[in-house]
């Protein structure tokens, strides 16, 4: 009898330590000698964090039916964007804040231009991995749709003119569509990139089961940020490794800071619906997306 494979849950973390290989992989050994911006990009990238991304990557593959080994590239290089994000996110001319992951932010442990060049390493790392991969070779289009499907994520009409958005709307009272939208762009679209990645692997995918996915990734990418707007007002410290309390400390234009609290938990709970939907149209093969969505929208940290 054929076994009966693990439910996600118990093989998350299986799939978070192959990521961590892979990415030690590629960062190279980081020690005493090594250069300080060496030693930046590692303080950057293994710190604890969550990894989301690419365990969304490898979730999206399960779906379609890709084995992970041909999505080890895809995952290392949107974490390694998430990563840049987080550390140019933190620096003063941006959130101006000094605890990430639970450590001091990169611009504090190093300093301002370390954490500049650190950000701007790991996002050309990202593309070096992805230009590079053997596993990126077939189908013949696979690479460039791969490349420019997280180079559009992190650019203009992604997260770098999401967090653009945010700046400009510090001290604002935009309107809750603009306000999406800043979502979508910062923090959404880096997400849906995670999901739709493997799509470019797979052959003859249908039109339907892309849609679906696409509208999955955008629903749990814009209850995630919500999310992370409410740990802000009711996690605490310890808990998220961020400091609690910082949006309202800068002025941020936040879902619970213009509606409140409890219509941005109802706005959350409406897109997990939506997220649900699209995976039950699927129909199969979506238990870890399933897994994967609840864990982002009911997260503590
Ligand atoms: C934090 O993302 C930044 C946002 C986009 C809200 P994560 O909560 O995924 O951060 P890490 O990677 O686990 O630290
Ligand atoms: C994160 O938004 C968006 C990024 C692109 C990094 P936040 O500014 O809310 O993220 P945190 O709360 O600092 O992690
Ligand atoms: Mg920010
Ligand atoms: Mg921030
Ligand atoms: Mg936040």
């Amino acid at each position: 009898m054929a076994d009966t494979p693990k439910p996600f849950h118990d093989r998350a973390d299986d799939y978070v330590t192959r990521v961590e290989r892979a990415l030690t992989g590629y960062l190279g050994e980081s020690g005493r000698h090594s250069s300080r911006l060496r030693q930046a990009l590692h303080y950057a990238v293994f710190n604890g964090g969550k990894r989301l991304r690419p365990l969304l990557v490898y979730a999206s593959g399960e779906t379609l039916g890709i084995p992970a080994d041909r999505l080890d590239a895809p995952a290392c290089a949107v974490e390694l964007i998430h990563c840049y994000s987080l550390v140019h996110d933190d620096l003063p001319a941006m959130d101006d804040d000094d605890l990430r992951r639970g450590r001091p932010t990169l611009h504090l442990a190093y300093d301002e231009a370390l954490a500049i060049l650190a950000g701007d390493a790991l996002q050309a790392l990202a593309f070096e991995i992805l230009g590079s991969a053997s596993t990126l070779a077939r189908p013949a289009s696979a690479r460039g749709q791969v490349i420019a499907e997280l180079a559009s994520a992190c650019g203009v009409d992604g997260m770098a003119g999401g967090q653009a958005l945010d700046l400009a709307y510090e001290g604002c009272q935009p309107d809750i569509e603009a306000l999406e939208t800043m979502y979508r762009q910062k923090t959404g679209a880096l997400i849906r990139a995670a999901v739709m990645m493997p799509c470019a692997l797979t052959p003859q995918l249908e039109d339907s089961t892309c849609r679906e996915l696409a509208t999955f990734a955008d629903c749990i990418g814009l209850a995630f940020q919500i999310r992370d707007d409410v740990l802000d007002v009711e996690g605490e410290t310890a808990t998220i490794g961020k400091p609690q309390g910082a949006d309202q400390a800068r002025n941020k234009a936040t879902w619970p800071s213009l509606i409140g609290l409890e219509a941005a938990n109802r706005r959350v709970d409406e897109l997990a619906d939506q997220a649900r939907s699209c995976l039950e149209r699927i129909g199969q093969n979506t238990e870890a997306l399933a897994w994967l969505a609840t864990r982002m929208v009911n997260r503590e940290f």
